[in-house]
């Protein structure tokens, strides 16, 4: 089967720390770049701790393009006290070795899409969705050239984990987002709805520990950081998992359900600014432009990460 072709676009952070290794253990996508954006830590730290990442899967050869350092139009917003202040809390990862690329994040994202054939090249969102604004801003007809854009953020029954009712990706770039939502590409996104089902037991870390690699070794201490902080703490007894759950609806789209329905992105109000309103129930009439998941198999998620993460160094 020819693999998939993908541009993931993050901002790691924990999450996305493990969604890229899960990708680029995984023969069945093929990782075109890897684009960084500001979100959880600063610009610099976001690029360097994807080109860390990348190293630690034996894969220098995917490149990583920095894009958007600030937000379309609001001021930054972070999250250190999530994922500590270098984006790795819990891991001391040596200066990469895989430099930076010299294209911008932006323009490889338009450039990637107009050389491929219309339909193959599938955007990977794990973050602020600044970069992907840009480049739907810049050049319109991408939004048709793309197979899909699978992104985790907003939420809908879950409530908000930055804001009583928005989600930090939507929030920490709202504006953006709404460009995205309202851009005509197709677009599946994983809300906290189903991230905060994906919860990061100690015997799920402990699993991944035991896996005998770098990787797994790697991945369990992020998870164990996370854990000890208590701040991802929404009901259940361990911390979500948040941007994997892309990479995993790309490879086993069977472990997740939703519906397509109309998501709206809120810029007008100071009080609910970065919600996405989600028409789970149909009501507001407006056309359906996002499939929002909703419902996974988490059991079966943390086994088809086990069983990758075993895969890589
Ligand atoms: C999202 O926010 C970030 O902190 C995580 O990396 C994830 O992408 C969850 O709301
Ligand atoms: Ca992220």
């Amino acid at each position: 089967m020819t693999p998939r072709s993908i541009i993931i676009d993050c901002d790691p952070g924990h999450d996305d720390a493990v969604a890229l290794l899960l990708a680029l253990a995984s023969p069945e996508l093929d990782t075109l770049g890897i684009t960084t954006v500001a979100g959880n830590v600063p610009l610099a730290l976001t690029s360097r701790n994807a080109r860390s990442i990348v190293e630690l899967a034996g894969r220098c050869a995917v490149p990583v393009f920095a894009g958007a350092d600030k937000p379309l139009l609001r001021p930054p917003v972070s999250a250190e006290h999530v994922h500590g202040q270098s984006g790795m809390g819990g891991v001391s990862l040596p200066e990469p070795k895989p430099a930076l690329a010299t294209e911008n994040a932006v323009d490889f994202i338009i450039r990637t899409l107009c050389e491929k054939p219309a339909g193959s090249v599938t955007l990977c969102a794990l973050g602020p969705l600044t970069n992907l604004a840009l480049a739907l801003m810049q050049a319109p007809e991408i939004a048709a050239r793309l197979r899909e854009i699978v992104l985790m953020g907003g939420a809908c029954f879950a409530g908000g984990n930055v804001t009583p009712c928005a989600e930090f990706n939507l929030y920490a770039d709202p504006h953006a987002a709404q460009v995205v939502f309202r851009s005509g590409a197709t677009i599946v996104m994983l809300p906290l709805d189903v991230t905060h089902q994906v919860l990061s037991t100690r015997a799920r870390i402990a699993a991944i520990g035991e896996l005998g690699n770098r990787a797994g070794q790697t991945v369990a201490q992020l998870l164990s950081f996370a854990a000890s902080t208590g701040v991802e703490n929404y009901g259940g007894d361990a911390p979500p998992l948040h941007d994997p759950c892309v990479v995993a609806y790309l490879l086993r789209p069977d472990l997740f359900g939703g519906r397509h329905i109309n998501v709206e992105i809120e810029t007008g109000s100071a009080l609910t600014m970065g919600m996405s309103v989600a028409d789970w129930w149909s009501v507001s009439g407006r056309p359906a432009n996002a499939t929002f998941m909703r419902s996974v198999d988490a059991p079966g998620f943390y086994a088809l990460l086990g069983e990758r993460l075993a895969r890589l160094p």
